[in-house]
């Protein structure tokens, strides 16, 4: 995980490192650091353990410098403290590095160093990044050549932004599985972790891929692989507003986001549909239509979201699967004749599923990447890709991507089928969900009841086991109370063992031929002592239930039922005073395996 930035030239170095680093907070938030090169080729480096702002306030405001670089962390190797924080400077101060990844096969290299004599002062991978680089440069006297001996033989992920301390006109760098953009100015080169933190200064971007490395000036970006120097295009950033998110009046980003949510259900409708018929792309379709096996792939929201992904390509008789990515990366399958992979994921950067589409791409397979990113790893590393337009999605808690994610699978389902009534079921969600809106303290007074609780059941059947397993993963990300998703009918079958008055038990209840058989499930469990929580759909409310969801139709049911659960798990976090935005041990984009 972890966040880089990098800049050259005519800017505010300080200001442009500080605020990129508020921009990628959310990629890790256990340290922050900053190192400065000034004009007597002097390197100034600042750290903090914590947040960016402890950060700030510890950095001089009057650094005078037109070459830095800064790291925001989700500690990996050895625990969140100064000594480990980046930037890392290698042992004779020749380099200073960070770093976003990990390496592999670091304590390999750290012996070899440590063969030749060099010390460590942090137990991290990134410091024998900097003592390799300088290792090799006392050989060679190259800095390329010595960043190039360092890749070839590093295993892993790394974005790296690189100062070599003798030349404060030139600020290295090198990719490889983790992300990595260059911002291009007239009078400046920036560097970053992704397209957000260089969007006040320009919208011109260079893409980098996997084992490219060079380095920027103010004025010139030179790009090589394996030794040779590359023609990369500028590419111009039209929508950059889809890659950045302000607060406005909101107190934190996942309230925002959560009430974002009914607008991309319209912004999806209006990218795909014209009025009249889809917008897809046909080979998309055709792929569908012709595979044999549609192996959806994912991790944790994006997972869940997969699940009802393979529910509506089964409806269009497709044999179909979801795996969790971590799972298949170890252990892929390949049954099929014809298989079709869809790859879901928000941010387009999240390491396990890049490992799987190597997998993908490396049998020539077709992949379909889902994703919010435009320019993410994933997408441009798919056959075709689908954006879900739902805008920059900042808080660590995944929201409204996830109502993106479904609406956009329905579409799909929808084109395939060549039926376009999905579009008038999906503004139903919409209305549904807005007057969920209007009800949202109603949900308040659930989460300040289950606030105390410290065990919480979530069970559904069919699609609201579905949307159980999801509210249960937002509940314990963002307030840290454990919570687990059944089936209804699983219950019984072990872990009822659990339940007692600290417990309380939300049942979602949308299913019509399920009511008997949920409502018989909430009572066993409240014989034992919990407290219970009905979420009906309309037609199926009872007095006895605490809220209740406008009826939409039942395959988009679990839109607004896990729209519910989003503000519910919101509000228990606010209750508990913890960050919601920035839950502990978390990270928005998971980019280390
Ligand atoms: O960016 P992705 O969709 O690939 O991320 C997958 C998961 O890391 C992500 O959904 C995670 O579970 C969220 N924090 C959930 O809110």
């Amino acid at each position: 995980m972890c966040g880089i930035v990098g800049c050259i030239g005519q800017v505010n170095t300080r200001e442009f490192l500080i605020n990129g680093l508020y921009s990628l907070e959310y990629r890790g938030y256990d340290s922050a650091g900053l190192c400065f090169l000034d004009e007597n080729k002097n390197i100034e480096l600042f750290k903090a353990v914590g947040k960016v702002n402890i950060l700030d306030q510890k950095t001089p405001k009057d650094i005078i410098s037109t070459l830095g670089i800064g790291h925001t962390r989700w500690a990996t190797h050895g625990s969140p403290n100064l000594d480990n924080s980046h930037p890392h400077v290698s042992m004779h101060g020749d380099f200073v590095i960070v770093h976003n990844g990990v390496i592999e096969n670091f304590r390999y290299l750290r012996n070899r160093l440590a063969e030749n004599g060099y010390t460590f002062k942090s137990d991290t991978d990134t410091e024998v990044i900097a003592n390799l680089i300088e290792f090799n440069f006392k050989r060679n006297r190259f800095v390329l050549d010595a960043i190039k001996n360092a890749i070839d033989v590093i295993e892993g992920s790394f974005a790296l932004a690189i100062i070599y301390k003798n030349e404060e006109n030139r600020l290295y760098f090198a990719k490889r599985n983790s992300p990595l953009v260059i911002g291009v100015k007239k009078d400046a080169s920036f560097l970053s972790s992704d397209y957000g933190p260089i969007g006040k200064y320009s919208h011109d971007f260079i893409c980098l891929n996997d084992n490219e490395y060079g380095y920027i000036c103010e004025n010139e970006q030179h790009i090589y692989k394996d030794g040779f120097e590359l023609k990369k295009e500028i590419v111009t950033l039209d929508n950059f507003n889809d890659y950045v998110s302000e607060l406005g009046d909101y107190p934190n980003y996942m309230l925002k986001e959560i009430e974002e949510s009914p607008m991309m259900i319209s912004r999806l409708i209006d990218n795909y549909f014209d009025g009249e018929k889809f917008l897809f792309d046909q080979r998309i379709l055709s792929a569908i239509r012709r595979s044999d096996d549609i192996v959806f792939i994912a991790c944790g929201t994006s997972y869940h979201a997969s699940l009802m992904g393979v529910k509506y390509m089964q409806y269009l008789g497709k044999r179909s699967e979801a795996y969790i990515a971590s799972e298949w990366a170890y252990f892929p399958t390949f049954t099929a004749k014809r298989p079709l992979y869809i790859l879901i994921s928000q941010s387009g950067e999240t390491a396990d599923l890049i490992r799987c589409q190597k997998i993908i791409n490396s049998r020539s397979s077709i992949n379909i990447a889902i994703t919010n990113t435009l320019g993410s790893a994933i997408e441009r590393n798919a056959t075709y890709s689908l954006l879900l337009y739902a805008g920059k999605e900042v808080a660590v808690a995944s929201t409204k991507a996830f109502s993106a994610q479904i609406a956009l699978l329905a579409m799909l389902t929808g084109a395939v089928e060549r039926k376009n009534n999905v579009i008038t079921h999906l503004k139903d969600v919409k209305t549904a969900m807005n007057q969920i809106i209007e009800k949202k303290n109603m949900i308040k007074s659930i989460a300040n009841e289950i606030a105390d609780k410290s065990l919480v059941f979530f069970i559904g059947r069919g699609n609201d086991y579905n949307a159980s397993l999801e509210a249960s993963l937002k509940l314990k990300e963002v307030s840290y109370i454990h919570s687990e998703a059944f089936p209804g009918g699983e219950l019984k079958h072990g872990p009822i063992a659990l339940v007692d008055n600290d417990t309380a038990l939300v049942a979602f209840n949308s299913d019509m031929a399920c009511d008997l058989a949920i409502r018989n499930n909430v009572e066993e469990i409240e014989t034992r002592g919990a407290k219970a929580f009905v979420i009906s759909s309309e037609p199926l409310f009872k007095k006895e239930d605490v809220f209740h969801i406008p009826v939409v139709k039942e395959y988009l049911s679990i839109i607004p039922m896990v729209f519910v659960s989003q503000y519910l798990a919101y509000y228990v976090a606010l209750k508990k005073g913890v960050d919601i935005d920035k839950p502990r041990n978390l990270a928005k984009s998971v980019t280390v395996e």
